[in-house]
């Protein structure tokens, strides 16, 4: 059975108990840190900085799945502390050039992940998709946390991963019990887990955990 990749969206975590959070995370087993970077001009919110990436590095080991809703990422990977073995995730709707960005990522030992809009169709992206390592499908429109699935977009990550059988197809947004079924059957292996599952405020980080291990 292929692995499911639950990357806890730390954005929906507790700020102010962030290290113990996380400390609770890791021990439920979670993969990579979904950390949400925006910049109030990609999308109308400003979430998660550079002093909190730096903070986890110098406690955790834990690689971290950096999500990038900024514009032109090609030219401030240089900003966060980034370190081989992380996943780097740019918009496809902020950069010129994709799979030049895309290179510089590689170039760094990570692997290089394409965000899409709910918007954005496959086909804008069809052409520079083996410069990447796999596509972030956007299952709500990016900027906060709390929102509902856009009807339809299921069938959006069944299309991707029919477009990319071999590369990682990671869905992010609305990431509840139910719909990480749906989209774990409709071929989604990694899945960004935020306020509508780990952290709903119903379980506790286990039993959520728990949980989500059964349905996926
Ligand atoms: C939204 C972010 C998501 C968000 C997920 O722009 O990319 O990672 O934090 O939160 P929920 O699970 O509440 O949709
Ligand atoms: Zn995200």
């Amino acid at each position: 059975m292929n692995k499911i990749y639950v990357n806890p969206s730390l954005m929906c975590a507790d700020q102010l108990h962030m290290y113990d959070e996380i400390t609770d995370l890791l021990a439920c087993g979670a993969d990579l840190l979904h950390i949400d970077v925006m910049d109030g001009c990609f999308v109308p919110n400003i979430q998660l900085g550079v002093s909190l990436m730096e903070a986890i590095r110098k406690s955790f080991d834990a690689p971290l799945d950096i999500h990038l809703m900024i514009n032109s990422p090609g030219d401030k990977l240089g900003f966060f502390p980034i370190r081989p073995g992380d996943w780097v995730s740019i918009h496809y709707e902020t950069d010129r050039h994709p799979a030049r960005t895309a290179e510089k990522i590689r170039a760094l030992g990570c692997k290089a992940l394409l965000a899409l809009d709910p918007e954005t169709p496959l086909s804008a992206c069809a052409d520079v998709a083996d410069c990447f390592d796999g596509l972030l499908i956007m299952t709500v429109d990016p900027g906060y946390a709390g929102q509902k699935l856009i009807p339809g977009i299921i069938g959006k990550i069944r299309r991707a991963r029919e477009l990319l059988p071999d590369k990682i197809i990671e869905a992010d947004g609305n990431v509840s019990f139910e719909n990480a079924e749906m989209m774990k059957a409709a071929g989604a292996d990694a899945l960004v887990c935020g306020s509508s599952s780990l952290f709903s405020g119903k379980y506790t980080r286990k039993k959520a955990t728990e949980i989500l291990g059964r349905i996926i």
